[in-house]
């Protein structure tokens, strides 16, 4: 399977909100958890970031929002250098990290207030209710954290890194652990900052999510960018078709005439399967129909299937494994 590298090019382009340019991370165990990582963000793009566990997703966000320092690099945030330019450049991020750790003693309302006040930001009470009546927290405004369920804690998280009016949005694992219909409406409230301006960077373990929602994708395995790439054109350009034929009497195996095609028998030799490209013009079904007709096989049903985000990026994953 090929890698397709399409990285930015080594100038901050004007279009980023987001600038990261070779950015490496070593822990000070000695591992190294990200190497010369390249990227741009475009403003107003939801991005997704896909990796496997330990990949370096969290350290790369960290890095960014300037929770952890890295050991090569630089990162602009709207043209403001998070090392050196740090209140700037963090007063334009909002973060929902990827563990939940919240101040359990304090109400909702105090909580979110709070986070507003520490971005120096004029208080706002209209657009915290905003904010709270947007997560469906506005009920609990009063309740004290520790008495939420894990669902609603998370939504507090997300109206805490809301609440200074972030133009760049960090969402590290959002959906983890939550139901189906806090999940859509989060995906929703995301869809909603986009269209309000907001630039929306997630990570994700569930690939639907990232398909259903993000413009672009960047797939990060053992701390190296491996792809940046618009969903579509990526779903396209390693995206496989397969045709599989349903036989009228097994084979016993794919005729040596055969032998030129990409044709794979199944093990009780039943049903014959074809793949091909969804980026080539012919995909070769007219002739595979033919040749096989015109060698006696016959068979009783067809159908075809399409490679989801998910086949592409295990198998993106696994090819740098
Ligand atoms: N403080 C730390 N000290 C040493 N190593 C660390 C530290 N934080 C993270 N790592 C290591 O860096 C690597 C990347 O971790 P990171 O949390 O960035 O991965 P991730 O892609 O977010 O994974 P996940 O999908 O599990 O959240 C892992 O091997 C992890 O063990
Ligand atoms: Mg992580």
């Amino acid at each position: 399977m090929p890698v397709i590298e399409s990285r930015p090019d080594a100038a901050p382009s004007a279009e980023a909100i987001v600038s990261i340019r070779g950015v490496s991370k070593t822990y000070k165990s000695g591992f190294q958890a990200l190497k010369r990582v390249d990227l741009d963000i475009r403003r107003g793009e939801i991005f997704a970031l896909l990796g496997p566990n330990g990949a370096g997703k969290t350290t790369l966000i960290s890095i960014v929002c300037g929770i952890v320092t890295g050991s090569e690099g630089n990162v602009l945030v709207d043209g403001h250098d998070i090392a050196h330019d740090f209140r700037s450049a963090r007063s334009l991020i909002g973060l929902v990290p990827q563990e939940l750790s919240t101040d359990a003693f304090e109400s909702v309302w105090a909580t979110v207030k709070f986070s507003r006040g520490l971005f120096g930001r004029a208080p706002d009470p209209a657009y915290l209710e905003r904010v709270l009546r947007d997560l469906s927290l506005w009920e609990k405004r009063d309740a004290k954290i520790m008495t939420l369920s894990g669902g609603m804690k998370r939504r507090v998280l997300i109206a805490k890194a809301l609440a200074h009016e972030p133009r760049v949005l960090f969402l590290d694992e959002p959906t983890a652990g939550v139901d189906v219909e806090l999940r859509h409406d989060m995906w929703q409230m995301v869809h909603k900052l986009r269209e309000a301006g907001v630039t929306i960077i997630l990570t994700t373990h569930y690939i639907e999510e990232a398909e259903e929602m993000a413009d672009r994708i960047g797939v990060i395995s053992r701390g190296e960018l491996i792809v940046v790439e618009e969903k579509t054109t990526l779903m396209r350009k390693l995206g496989k078709k397969q045709l599989s034929l349903q036989l009228q009497s097994p084979l016993s195996a794919i005729p040596a005439d055969l032998a030129d095609l990409p044709l794979e028998l199944s093990a009780d030799g039943q049903q014959l399967v074809y793949t091909f490209d969804t980026q080539t013009e012919e995909t070769g079904i007219a002739p595979l129909l033919r040749r096989l007709s015109e060698l006696g096989i016959d068979f009783k049903d067809l159908h075809s299937s399409e490679s989801s985000l998910e086949d592409i990026f295990v198998s993106l994953v696994r090819s740098r494994a």
